[in-house]
């Protein structure tokens, strides 16, 4: 028997494959590159280790990529087949596995706050269950779980700065801000290539309007994220938003071409369609063009990745990018079959998507095609009733912002003033301060105020 790096049993008897899980898992924490082949040696150390077949599962699952579902499911037989005298901690990983395969995605969640309930520093489980949750727009409940974990955390535990980072990004999209920047800048004050932590403080900043601070939070810290994942090219996103605020729309477009949209970037080689990168670029391209800047032809390459992904049910919110992405570039064939394939399986209700999809991502996706289009009354029709269950797609504030943007940006080509001075205040109430001053609501603020 071995444990993990926190004192938990991991069931094996090779010290080899705890090792490798216990370093794949720390990196995986810090969102380091390479946790895959690192994982994959636990496997191959011992390939009847439930915990590390399980992990690895969930690890797919975190790709939401419909290409990896059969892998996801092969390795929950493996999983399965494994886990007979494994702990009831590891069963349930390998139990939220089995529900995250079945499409029963707050299963998946309840597994971990299960695992935190007897193990409150398995950080793993804090993390996974942290991720769902923010797929899910679910953060509240995401919050209330990394609360009720806070106490039995203390800077002597392994893990104590990724702690932070989680507990900050809740604190961040619950609206606590102060306490969100306090915990963020904590735990990059304890670990400086804390990405998660300097992100929530980002969050921070951006909804509170200090674009200034915003980019000398980040300008100082973009050199240490060489061993991160993706999540750089979220945080160059980020500080590309406050350029734009700035109307820095140069700085905007050199981010975008080096770190937010790269080809040539190893990491986007290696997976080019990444579910965040293809949101960062689409919400990136849309902000730029509402600010009038023309943006070339930079929607196109991920239009041809878009096109292969049409029938990925695996994440409302990018399949509404997706929408956005095709519309862009006049493929509005290629909308109208996203659509059947978004419908089709929304009126499937057995997946726990598949009524996020209904009440959230497919009315925004119509609401921008139509945008698109400039049929601004369409977008009205479409989003209006739909804009309280944007938060259903997944993703923070500060993303699901785009489609209130194209939402407002009708209500003022529409010369609604009504309904803009409305969705201003509500935007203000979801945390946004003083929305007419940021450049996407400038033209909402003057109609109101006119
Ligand atoms: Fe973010």
């Amino acid at each position: 028997m071995h444990t993990d790096t926190r004192g938990h049993a991991i069931t094996t008897s090779s010290k080899d494959a705890a090792e490798n899980f216990n370093k794949a898992t720390e990196m995986f924490l810090q969102r380091q590159i390479d946790v895959v082949p690192v994982l994959q040696q636990a496997i191959d150390a011992d390939p009847d280790c439930s915990m590390t077949q399980a992990t690895f599962g969930l690890m797919l699952h975190g790709a939401r990529n419909a290409s990896l579902k059969a892998g996801m499911e092969s390795t929950l037989v493996k999983a399965q087949a494994a886990s007979q005298g494994s702990t009831e901690r590891e069963q349930q990983y390998v139990n939220a596995l089995s529900c995250a395969c079945e499409g029963n995605l707050f299963g998946a969640v309840n597994c971990f706050e299960n695992i935190l309930k007897d193990n409150p520093n398995d950080l793993l489980a804090l993390t996974l269950a942290q991720g769902e949750l923010f797929w899910l727009g679910e953060m509240q409940q995401s919050s209330r779980l990394s609360q009720s974990v806070a106490t039995d955390w203390h800077e002597t535990v392994q893990g104590f700065p990724e702690f932070l980072s989680v507990r900050a990004f809740d604190l961040e999209e619950t609206g606590h801000f102060q306490q969100a920047e306090a915990t963020g800048r904590q735990s990059v004050a304890l670990r400086n290539t804390n990405i998660w932590g300097a992100h929530a403080v980002a969050h921070v900043l951006l909804m509170q309007g200090r674009h200034k601070d915003g980019l000398d939070w980040l300008s100082d810290k973009q050199g240490n994220w060489s061993q991160t994942n993706q999540m750089k090219f979220h945080i160059w996103w980020h500080q590309c938003l406050f350029h734009l605020e700035r109307k820095e729309h140069d700085a905007v477009l050199e981010h975008y071409d080096r770190w937010v949209r790269n080809r040539n970037e190893d990491l986007v080689v290696a997976m080019p369609d990444l579910y965040i990168d293809m949101q960062n670029g689409a919400s990136l391209l849309w902000r730029l063009e509402l600010a009038g800047v023309n943006v070339g032809d930079r929607w196109h390459e991920m239009a041809e990745l878009a096109e292969q992904r049409l029938n990925d049910m695996n994440s409302p919110f990018t399949s509404a990018h997706y929408a956005v992405i095709l519309a862009a570039t006049g493929q509005f064939e290629l909308c109208d079959k996203l659509l059947e394939y978004m419908n089709s399986f929304a009126e499937n209700g057995k997946h726990t998507l598949a009524a996020r999809y209904a009440d959230a991502a497919i009315p925004a996706a119509v609401g921008a095609i139509a945008h698109r289009n400039g049929n601004y009354k369409k977008t009205l029709d479409a989003m209006l009733p739909a804009r309280h269950q944007f938060w259903q797609m997944g993703g923070s504030h500060a993303q699901q912002d785009l489609f209130h943007q194209i939402l407002v940006d009708a209500a003022v080509k529409l010369n609604k003033r009504d309904i803009a001075a409305t969705l201003l205040h509500e935007i203000e109430a979801l945390g946004f301060n003083e929305p007419a001053r940021n450049v996407a609501y400038e033209a909402a603020g003057k109609l109101v105020s006119g």
